[in-house]
Order: structure tokens, then sequence, then C-alpha cells
């Protein structure tokens, strides 16, 4: 993965949408009753978001009740930062990609659950939103690149999709793909690469209460930059495995050979939990970037989520957690 620093004298501060005027806008528009559209209208002109938010047919489901025990433990990273430095390498293997990501076609979207299930199917994505509960969680994001920031997912369980699903009992594993069109992704003209991007859990893992599909951000509809319509967040683990654009959700017995996993196994591995001790074999994981503030801070273990997630791994010693 190539990894490009941002400097700090980089950021225009007036460019950045503080946290303060996000909290403000969910208030006012929670008390004069109005949501999405009017959302993305005082979200202002210019930001690459606005566009997929007025073109979404779901912006009138956001904003969504925030489950507040879900909190970031830090500062909002600024919107503008979060919706204009990006990892999606469908667009460029580069953090500017949102205007290019504005290419893809988010409706009609359909998503393929299928392998180990009672019964395979395709789902429409506004069909399956309207089975799920939405709700809003603050999440910190830790990328293997050694950045970090901390957003307002808005999306549902994983676990309840899992269970709208109904995987058979032999179904160990949940393995998830990106959609696949070089003609409006010229990074998947790069047939080095081995496409479309694929993450995989374990059904325990996918099944925790913290993995979340995220359909939402900052109050409105995901950008597509982000990953829209649909993208994972599994938060304890190195931003790689948050795979965006999902059109299948598989499940399997067989263990799978996820993207980076497929193209460097000695760099990336299936279950790439944070650890800021275990160096990544080109640098260090002790700290990461606070995308916000620009300060270097420690990185903590299972970026912070170790109470929760830590039992998950108990037995599993001689895997390579956390790479
Ligand atoms: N999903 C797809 N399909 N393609 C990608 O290149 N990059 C991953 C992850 N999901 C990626 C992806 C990486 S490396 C990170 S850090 C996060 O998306 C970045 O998410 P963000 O752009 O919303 O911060």
């Amino acid at each position: 993965m190539l990894i490009k620093f941002k400097k700090r004298w980089e950021l225009s501060e007036n460019a950045i949408t503080p946290e303060a005027i996000y909290t403000d806008r969910r208030q006012i528009l929670k008390a004069m009753g109005l949501a999405g559209v009017a959302g993305a209208a005082l979200a202002g002109f210019g930001n690459p978001a606005f566009a997929a938010a007025s073109e979404d047919p779901s912006a009138s489901l956001y904003p969504v009740a925030r489950n507040a025990a879900y909190e970031g433990g830090r500062p909002l990273t600024p919107e503008k930062l979060a919706t204009t430095y990006n990892n999606f390498y469908e667009f460029g293997s580069h953090k500017s990609i949102s205007e290019a990501a504005q290419a893809l076609k988010i409706r009609p979207w359909s998503v393929k659950i299928d392998g180990l299930v009672e019964e395979e199917m395709d789902i429409d994505v506004d069909d399956l939103l309207s089975k799920m509960q939405l709700e809003e969680r603050i999440y910190r994001h830790r990328c293997v690149e050694a950045w970090s920031m901390v957003v307002p997912w808005s999306g549902f369980a994983l676990k309840d999709l899992v269970a709208f699903a109904k995987p058979k009992s032999n179904a160990k594993y949940l393995v998830m793909e990106t959609f696949q069109d070089s003609s409006i992704a010229p990074g998947q003209k790069q047939f080095w690469y081995p496409w479309p991007y694929r993450e995989g859990l374990t059904i325990e893992e996918a099944t925790h209460d913290l993995s979340f599909i995220v359909t939402g951000l900052y109050g409105k509809p995901l950008p597509k930059q982000n990953g829209a319509p649909l993208r994972l967040a599994v938060p304890w683990k190195y931003g790689f495995k948050q795979i965006k654009s999902i059109v299948r959700f598989h499940f399997t017995d067989e263990r799978p050979i996820s993207f980076w996993e497929k193209l460097n196994d000695k760099e990336y591995g299936f279950w790439a939990n944070v650890n800021p001790e275990v160096r990544h074999p080109r640098w260090s994981q002790a700290t990461e970037r606070d995308l916000r503030t620009g300060d270097r801070i420690p990185t903590q273990i299972y970026n912070g989520y170790e109470e929760e997630v830590a039992s998950l791994y108990k037995d599993l010693g001689r895997e390579r957690l956390f790479m």
C-alpha cells in the first residue's frame, strides 16, 4: 500500500467543517424536523459529498438516531477531510479520488447474498435498507498506513444482515466483494491487482456487536468516495478490512484470501487486528497521525476496542492476528 502523508500546512483551516458546526446542524435539522436533502444543502456546494447526497434516494432516511453506546473518545474528524482524503484503489492509488469516485453509479444497486445460506437471493439496496434498523455510531478508524480519523457512521449491525441471510450451520466465514466495472473505475484496468476487492470475516466476527454496515456519514447518505451505498466498519481492525461499495455477501466454510493478502501475504493478512507492538514489515505501528490535528498519537491494541473483542481471539494464539 502506498503511503502519502499530506503535510499539516497543506490543509486550509477554512476548508474544514468544524465538529461544532456539524453538531449544530444536526440539532437545527432535528428541531425543524428536516433531514437529508436540507442537510445536504446546508453542507454547502463544492463538496463532492453534496453531489452524492442529492441524487441518493435514501437521503430522506438521514440523519438517524445516534447510539450513544459508541463514542469515538476524541473529537470528530472534520467532514471535509474524511470525504476528501480516501483510499479507494478502484479510482486511483492516491488519496485524492473523491472527484473520480463520482463516476460510480449507486442506483440501481443490487446485492447478492449467496453460498451457504438457506436461500440465495439478489436484493435491491433500498429494499435491504427498509428491513434494517439504522443508527449512528461514532467509531475510530485506523488505517494500516498509520493515519486515523474519528467519524459518525450511519448504518446497521452486520449481525442483522447475517440473521436476514439465514446462513447454514456449516458457514464459517462471510466474504464481501466490491463492484467490478473498469469503465467507471479506472483502477480496475490495472491487471496486477486481484479485482474485485474482497474481504472476509469469521461468522463470530461478523456477528459481533461492533461489526457495522455503513450506509451514511455525518448524518447524510454515504458519499461515493467513502464506499456508497454499503461499506463495512470493523473498527478494531486496520482500515483495509473495511471494504467499500459491497455487491456481494457470500457465506462459506473456506477462509477467503482477501485483496491485499493475495497481493502480498507477507505484509497483509486475514485478521489485520490493530496492534502497536507488531510492526508492518516496512514501518512501525506504534503511533498514528490523527488527521484532524496532524499530531502523532499512540496506537492502542485493537484500536482501543480490546475489552469488546479480545475474547474473539483467545484460542487463536498461533494465528497471525495482527497483520
Ligand atoms: N474498499 C475498496 N473496495 N477499495 C479500496 O481501495 N481501501 C481500504 C478500505 N476499503 C479500499 C476499500 C482502505 S486501505 C482504507 S484505509 C479504507 O477503505 C479507507 O476508507 P475511507 O476512504 O472512507 O477513509
